[in-house]
């Protein structure tokens, strides 16, 4: 099954879908994580998009398409979840038209629910593995070892763009032009509601009751 996973930033799409993946062998295809592999490795895409993402606003749709237009080709059958894709309008059509070509569909989008004071609380506090990318929380879910993964022994640091004033910015931007996805498919593929404030391991039941 193809599956979306929406939200706004912070809602816990990475931690969730880190989770279904592992449970249903999909695919875990994350924009913002091939965004940030290319910068952290210097890439021509890259340098083309660090000040983007650094300052929290969204990079074209011409550059985000033609990337995931690969991964999902790359991917070919067995099923997919996308994490932070699409994220305007435009991002939603053009994979649509992807889809079309390669008589795929999408089998349904888990909306997180996460209200902005309880983002910028997350936000603030997340802290991720920059060898395999685990994230946790200075309060909520911390590691055993102040600043070292729980996971691979990695150094875990705070991402860039998790400073207050471009929280703030990325929410804004959510509102304003990733939102309007919900109603370009609603009554299309099913979608489900899931309190995203809820424990993580309560988030993860909810999700599977949902997609049974
Ligand atoms: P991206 O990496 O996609 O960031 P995002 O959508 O802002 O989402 P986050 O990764 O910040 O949060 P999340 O929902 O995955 O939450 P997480 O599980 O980490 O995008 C970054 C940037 O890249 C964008 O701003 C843009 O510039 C660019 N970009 C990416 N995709 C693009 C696209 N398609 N088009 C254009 N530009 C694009 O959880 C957050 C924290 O909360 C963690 O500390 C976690 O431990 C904690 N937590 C999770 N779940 C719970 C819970 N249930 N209870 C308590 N704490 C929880």
């Amino acid at each position: 099954m193809n599956l979306i996973l929406f939200g706004p930033p912070g809602s816990g799409k990475g931690t969730q879908a880190e989770r279904l993946r592992e449970k249903r062998g999909l695919r875990h295809l994350s924009t913002g994580d091939l965004l940030r592999e290319a910068v952290a490795h210097g890439t021509d895409l890259g340098k083309r998009v660090k000040d983007i993402l650094a300052s929290g606003q969204l990079v074209s749709d011409d550059i985000i398409l033609a990337l995931m237009r690969a991964e999902i080709a790359r991917v070919g059958i067995e099923g997919w979840l996308l994490d932070g894709f699409p994220r305007t309008v435009g991002q939603a059509e053009g994979l649509d038209a992807q889809l079309a070509e390669l008589g795929q569909k999408i089998g349904a989008i888990v909306v997180l629910n996460v209200r902005r004071e309880a983002v910028i609380e997350r936000l603030s506090g997340r802290r991720t593995c920059t060898r395999c990318k685990t994230v946790f929380h200075v309060k909520i879910n911390p590691p055993t070892v102040d600043g070292i993964c729980d996971r691979c022994g990695g150094m875990l640091v705070q991402r860039e763009d998790d400073r207050p004033a471009t929280i703030a910015k990325r929410l804004d931007v959510y509102e304003a032009q990733t939102q309007p996805i919900l109603a370009h498919y609603r009554g299309k593929v099913a979608m489900h509601d899931v309190n995203g404030e809820l424990p993580v391991d309560e988030v993860t039941r909810f999700i599977e009751l949902v997609l049974q």
